[in-house]
């Protein structure tokens, strides 16, 4: 009875696990995992040296060609908080950089007031942008006028056709939710490692490492398309339409904070994580609470079980 338990057991775990190995050699590319002769640097020089040449030269690449950097966000682990300084930053770096091509059309002005601005200068913010109104006049005309807080962030182009014939080929995405919609997959195990380090950011840390991964050579024979921009970080492919968007010194911080690309970068993925989840401080405040409340109840209920069948002889 017992070896027949035991067989059931292992057979159990057996099938828990295939699945989870069947996974292992799909995700084995991006931890091995350069293309052939991918590398540009010397890190990733030796490994790339003994992949090309080899039967594997023509296989296609896995995309992204390298991983995203992990950062310490301040909003990571179970009592993460919004630095408002820096989302404030990244709005900054976002209105005058990233909104020349990307609208947030689900997110409000109005929104901002969570960011520690006041009402009028959220009605300054919203009058700086001219938005199509969404109702004709009295002569059936659409027609402009400055933006009011109830405004969602609109895109400078009128449709997305216009955008991708002004931008090669392709339209920038709305990155109301680009950092909920971006997360490389980590694969096996390091996706169960996170269930514990309740690792959320892989969309903030993409979107840095995609900001920053401009300027390296193509390693030799991969084609780059015309009018696309070589990033081993980019999820779909050697390269993207969209031009290096930020250089150093070009948005000014009045807080002393760095005015690097690198700064700039990890400014606006912060507030395009808030601007996607808005309450996650607040979902991982009630999450924490909860855990308490439950190891509470788990104690009570066992001394109330010990108390109820104590007299209860064995
Ligand atoms: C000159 C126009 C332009 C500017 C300015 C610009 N982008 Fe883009 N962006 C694009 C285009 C075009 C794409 C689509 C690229 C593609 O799919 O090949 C894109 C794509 C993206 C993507 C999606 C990448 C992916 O994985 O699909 C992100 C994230 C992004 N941009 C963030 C930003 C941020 C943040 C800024 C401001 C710092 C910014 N962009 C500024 C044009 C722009």
């Amino acid at each position: 009875m017992k070896k027949r338990l035991s067989a059931l057991v292992a057979a159990c775990l057996l099938g828990i696990a295939a699945p989870a190995m069947a996974q292992a050699p799909a995700s084995a590319p991006d931890v091995a995992g350069q293309p052939p002769g991918a590398a540009p640097d010397a890190a990733r020089g030796t490994e790339a040296a003994h992949a090309s040449g080899g039967a594997s030269e023509h296989a296609t690449p896995h995309y992204p060609l390298e991983k995203p950097q992990l950062l310490n966000w301040s909003f990571a682990g179970p009592f993460g908080h919004w630095d408002l300084g820096q989302l404030q930053r990244g709005l900054k770096v976002y209105k005058e950089v990233c909104s020349a091509c990307h609208s947030m059309n689900l997110v409000s002005f109005r929104n901002f007031t969570a960011l520690g601005y006041s009402d009028a200068q959220v009605r300054a913010l919203a009058a700086e942008y001219q938005i199509t109104d969404p109702a004709p006049n009295a002569q059936g005309e659409m027609f402009q006028r400055p933006g009011i807080p109830a405004d969602r962030l609109p895109s400078p182009f009128p449709n997305p056709e216009a955008a991708a014939a002004a931008l090669g080929g392709a339209h920038p995405p709305d990155l109301s939710l680009i950092a909920k919609a971006r997360a490389v997959e980590r694969g096996f195990p390091t996706f169960v490692f996170d269930i514990f380090t309740q690792y959320a950011e892989g969309g903030p840390d993409y979107i840095h490492s995609l900001l920053t991964g401009y300027g390296r050579t193509p390693p030799e024979g991969m084609v780059i398309n015309p009018g696309t921009y070589y990033n081993p970080h980019f999820i779909a492919g050697p390269a993207l339409a969209m031009a290096p968007p930020l250089s150093d010194g070009q948005v000014t911080y009045d807080d002393g904070a760095p005015q690097t690309v690198d700064q700039y970068s990890r400014d606006v993925s912060a507030f395009l994580m808030w601007a996607a989840e808005p309450h996650l401080v607040e979902r991982k405040a009630t999450g924490f609470v909860v855990m308490i409340f439950l190891i509470g109840f788990a104690i009570m209920l066992a001394l109330v079980k010990k108390r109820v069948w104590a007299g209860t002889p064995h």
